[in-house]
Parts: structure tokens; C-alpha cells; sequence
């Protein structure tokens, strides 16, 4: 049946040019006021002032009464690790402590944890939590995710989370990015021959990966003492060649320089960059990479170092927010909240930080012409916030704002059954 949404006190539509916005063009939303939606196949038919849209709504049309709250495409949360077992509230409180996340790392926590309880669990355990996961993300108001492995690290359980990830995708309610991260960390085994991991991850993962049309894209984490600039340009190169797009983990805990390395590998995006400086900034312009902000993982760590976004948007980046939603340096799904540490960090306005949550990073994931706007034949993807006035929904953290979330014009959630 077509919907016709109507009662929508504001419909953002983040309408504009087809392509990633930079600059100016990140404060434009194109908001409609009073405006009504119409939905076919799954698709915007038409959004506009609801007086002039009133004439074309049929009895054929199922109504959804937006009951004067704001309308919002769905976030698109271009960077999730949500496949894992396990959580690690241990190292939370050890790092209350004071202990470091580099040193807890070092000392054989950190990923090396998760990676040992998600080796351990069955592909159907790791299947039902994520299930549980992806209804958080619902939940908050996003519609997709890209979704990482590198909880596994080695063959089979790197192939076992990609499929995690590839049916949580069939299921049809959240749209999911797959992406092969198995260079996320070197596993315990090979610890002292990084390179014979890289071996592994080149000759045998990454084939094996690609062969499956287990993912889209390709993402190293390059820090010194983990996976170097050479051993991501070889990876990275190797995943090129097999055609997979590329991200990166760049510039996170150290300046290594990594945000070069990913303007050279021709990257879509490097993510992270709260160490960046001037001249990663420019070498990220130069190539069209656009950056991946997660200033909730900085918030998780203690840290008080955002990545220069103001610096970035005056380059002309297209920037993108997300959450990088793992058990270790962020565990939080909500875009809200990431739009909140946004403004009040890093000097992004709502607008912008909401055009970097949708569009932008729609574009990231090669989706732009399919999601991350409200327009005429997108996908209706598409959230009612239960505010009347789209800054509401950073300004008032910690709630959550998203009443009913709907995916290809089909409800995958709604906040009214909840007691
Ligand atoms: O993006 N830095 C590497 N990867 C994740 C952390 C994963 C974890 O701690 O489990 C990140 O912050
Ligand atoms: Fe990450």
C-alpha cells in the first residue's frame, strides 16, 4: 500500500546537489514546514507542502499522522564494528582506574579479548546478539550501517562474522555495508610476525573475501606498532585489486602520517584523524577522501582530543559522523549522542553535523543516490523524531527522539508498543 505521511510540523530533507556536501552547503537542510510525504514501492514519490500534496492523496494512500513532530531521513552510521561476543565493562572500569586503553591493549586486552570470545562463540549466538544489536540502531533513528569483521582474525572466523553481517543485512530491516577488517589487530598467535599475519590476510582472507561477496570494502587499523604505512598500502592495494572500495582507520592514538597513506591507497574515507594536522588535512582534500569523525570513541577513552573538524569543513572535506559503535572504545549506537558531542566539542552546528550523519555519509558508502535524503525515487528511509524542531534531537542528549523508524517506507520501529 503507498503512504501518504502527513502532519509533519518539519520535513528535513538535506535535498541539494548530487554529490557530498561541503562548507556552506553542510548548513542547508532544504527543511519543508507543514509538508506531507508520499510513498510508493518503497520509494519518495513526492514531498511537499502538505496544502499543495493534499489534492494527489487517494483513498489507495495508508496514512501516517506525523502528528506535527520533524521527519528525518534515517542516519547512516558509516562506521560500526557490531559484530562481537562478549563486552568489556572490565576494561571501562580499569580504565576509571586509570589505566590506558594502549596499555591495557598491550597487556593482551583490548581487541585481543573480544577477538577470544567471538573465536569461541557459534556463528548463530553471534547471529542472535547482533539481531538484538541492530534493533538498537533502529531504535535511535538509523537505516544503515556499515558493518566491520576483525573480531576473528583468522579465515574461517573472519568468513563466519561476514556472513553474520551479509544475513543481518537480509533480514531487511537495517541496510548494512559489509566490510572485511582483518587487519584490525595481530591475533595472539602470530604475535612477533606481523608479517606472516599480513601474509595471511593478503594471500588467503582477502581472496577468500572477496570471492564470497562477503564485502564492499576493505579497512585496516594503521597505527605504529600494529599495522605500519607499508602494510596498509600492501593490504589495502591487494583489496584494490580484488575490487573492493577502501577505508581506514588513520591517525587515531598517534600521528603517523596514516592519513597520507590514505589519500595515496585512494581511499574513500579515513576515519578517526583526532591526531591529524595541517598537512593530512591537506593531503585528504587533495585526493577527495573524505573523513569519518567519531568523537564518541574519543568521549569513551577520556579523551579530551576531537579531530579539527571546523579545520576540515573550511578545507572543503566532505565531512562524515558516526559512531564506531565496538565493545572497546565506543560502545554506543546512538547517532543523537553523536551529533551532540559533535556540536559541543567540535563546534560543528546541528545542520552540519546532520547533513555529515546523512548525505554525506550516504555518499561515503557509494549509496548517495540511494539514501540520505529525502527525495523524490530515494529509498524511504525515513525517521519521525518526537521533537518539533530537528536541533531538539542533540540538544536533548541521552534521550531518544526517534518515534517511528521506517525502512523502504516499511515501519521496522516504533517506540508506542513500549510499555
Ligand atoms: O575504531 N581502533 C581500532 N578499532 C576500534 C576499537 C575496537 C575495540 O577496541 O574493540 C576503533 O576505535
Ligand atoms: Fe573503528
Amino acid at each position: 500500500m503507498p503512504l501518504a505521511v502527513v502532519n509533519c510540523g518539519e520535513i528535513v530533507t538535506v535535498a541539494g546537489p548530487a554529490r557530498p556536501r561541503i562548507r556552506d552547503e553542510m548548513k542547508n537542510l532544504s527543511i519543508v514546514r507543514g509538508g506531507a510525504m508520499l510513498v510508493r514501492e518503497g520509494r519518495i514519490e513526492s514531498i511537499g507542502p502538505q496544502m499543495e500534496l493534499k489534492a494527489h492523496i487517494a483513498d489507495e494512500y495508508e496514512i501516517v499522522d506525523a502528528g506535527g513532530r520533524t521527519v528525518l531521513p534515517g542516519f547512516v552510521d558509516a562506521h560500526t564494528h557490531p559484530v562481537f561476543a562478549g563486552t568489556r565493562a572490565d576494561e571501562y572500569e580499569m580504565r576509571a582506574g586509570g589505566a590506558t586503553y594502549e596499555q591495557i591493549a598491550k597487556e593482551g586486552g583490548g581487541i585481543r579479548s573480544t577477538v577470544r570470545k567471538t573465536r569461541a562463540a557459534s556463528e548463530e549466538d553471534l547471529f542472535e546478539t547482533a539481531l538484538g544489536r541492530s534493533q538498537w540502531f533502529l531504535r535511535v533513528g538509523t537505516t544503515t550501517i556499515e558493518a566491520k569483521s576483525g573480531y576473528g582474525l583468522t579465515l574461517e572466523s573472519e568468513l563466519r562474522i561476514l556472513r553474520v553481517i551479509c544475513r543481518l543485512g537480509a533480514e531487511n530491516r537495517l541496510r548494512i555495508v559489509p566490510t572485511f577488517l582483518g587487519a584490525h589487530e595481530v591475533p595472539d598467535e602470530y604475535r612477533g610476525r606481523t608479517g606472516d599475519y599480513i601474509d595471511l590476510v593478503v594471500r588467503e582472507m582477502l581472496p577468500a573475501v572477496a570471492s564470497a561477496g562477503l564485502a564492499e570494502y576493505c579497512d585496516v587499523f594503521c597505527e605504529p606498532g600494529i599495522f605500519n604505512g607499508e602494510a596498509a598500502l600492501r593490504i589495502l592495494g591487494a583489496a584494490r585489486e580484488l575490487g573492493l572500495g577502501i577505508r581506514m582507520h588513520a591517525d587515531q592514538l598517534s600521528r603517523s602520517g596514516a592519513a597520507e597513506i590514505a589519500a595515496l591507497a585512494g581511499a574513500a574515507t579515513a576515519d578517526h584523524l583526532e591526531q591529524i594536522d595541517a598537512r593530512g588535512i591537506e593531503a585528504l582534500a587533495h585526493a577527495g577522501v573524505q573523513p569519518v569523525l567519531l568523537p564518541a570513541s574519543v568521549y569513551t577513552l577520556g579523551s579530551k582530543r576531537f579531530a579539527p573538524a571546523r579545520e576540515m569543513i573550511d578545507a572543503g572535506l566532505a565531512v562524515v559522523l558516526a559512531t564506531d559503535f565496538n565493545p572497546g572504545s565506543s560502545p554506543t549506537p546512538s547517532m543523537p549522542f553523536v551529533l551532540s558531542l559533535a556540536s559541543t566539542q567540535t563546534r560543528m552546528t546541528p545542520a552540519e553535523a546532520l547533513t555529515a550523519a546523512t548525505i554525506n555519509a550516504a555518499y561515503s558508502l557509494g549509496r548517495g543516490s540511494e539514501i540520505g535524503s529525502l527525495e523524490p525515487g530515494k529509498q524511504a528511509d525515513f525517521v519521525i523524531h518526537d521533537c518539533r524542531d530537528y536541533r531538539e534531537i542533540p540538544y536533548f542528549v541521552g534521550l531518544e527522539p526517534a518515534y517511528e523508524t521506517y525502512l523502504g517506507g516499511r515501519l521496522v520501529y516504533s517506540r508506542h508498543d513500549r510499555p
